[in-house]
């Protein structure tokens, strides 16, 4: 219930003018254009993939969580508030992004969460070191897809949770006509895309207890390595 309403009032960090916040929270008058046009969501279909991509976290979560790409924070800042006891970790690739998301991170006084700019291809950390991994929006947007998959599976603990939620082809036409139109030439989204179902295999294939679910173009998972 409290993440349900973190979720839900997590537009309330967005900054002023902050086009790319109002539009991930599906917030400001421009984002719910976006989240329409291009995702064919609501607010409340919006605020759906994110619950179910941070279901993967339990309620007051207290082990080590790596969230890769934190972006702006936006999503995740105010869900951290409520972890007081967590030990968390967000890395990026971009500067840009990462002062963003640690900007929200001091105005909430969030004590427990550190940022690093890296490369998810190459985690700068040992092996088993995560309880958790968390991926929001990533996947459609990292170069190179096999070395990330690789990382994320080699840093996480035998028995640790792999969660988030990224685009997957082939759900809805117009969205796939804009990721490949616009989101692509931008130079915001990399080829190649999963869909529904290759994701499901390459899951199943590395973890165990998965769960995958779609709302529109957006798959939001969960699973655990073995172990
Ligand atoms: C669409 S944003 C998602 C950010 C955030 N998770 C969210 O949902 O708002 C994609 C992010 O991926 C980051 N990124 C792209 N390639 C990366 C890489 N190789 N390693 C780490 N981060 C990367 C970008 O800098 C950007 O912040």
């Amino acid at each position: 219930m409290e993440r349900k309403e973190t979720i839900r009032g997590a537009y309330r960090m967005t900054g002023e003018n902050n086009f790319y916040d109002g539009m991930i929270t599906c917030s400001t008058l421009s984002g719910k254009a976006v989240c329409r046009l291009v995702w064919a969501m609501n607010k409340a279909e919006n605020d759906a993939y994110l619950e179910k991509a941070l279901s993967g976290i339990p309620e007051y979560f207290s082990g080590k969580l790596l969230e890769v790409p934190v972006g702006t924070g936006i999503l995740t800042m105010p869900v951290y508030q409520t972890m007081p006891e967590a030990d968390i970790t967000c890395l990026d690739y971009s500067p840009d992004m990462m002062r963003q998301a640690r900007e929200k991170a001091d105005r909430l006084h969030l004590k427990n969460v550190t940022f690093r700019q890296g490369d998810v291809g190459a985690l700068p950390y040992e092996d088993d070191t995560f309880d958790i991994v968390l991926s929001l929006n990533g996947f459609h947007a990292f170069p190179d897809k096999e070395a990330a998959y690789r990382e994320v599976f080699r840093v996480l603990r035998p028995g640790g949770t792999f969660c988030g939620c990224f685009y997957v082809k082939d759900e809805h036409k117009r969205t796939d006509w804009f990721v490949r139109h616009v989101y692509e030439k931008a130079g915001f989204f990399t080829p190649p895309y999963e869909t529904t179902i290759s994701l499901k295999k390459r899951l199943g294939k590395l973890y165990k207890a998965v769960t995958l679910g779609t709302v529109k173009s957006m798959a939001c998972f969960a699973c655990r390595k073995a172990g």
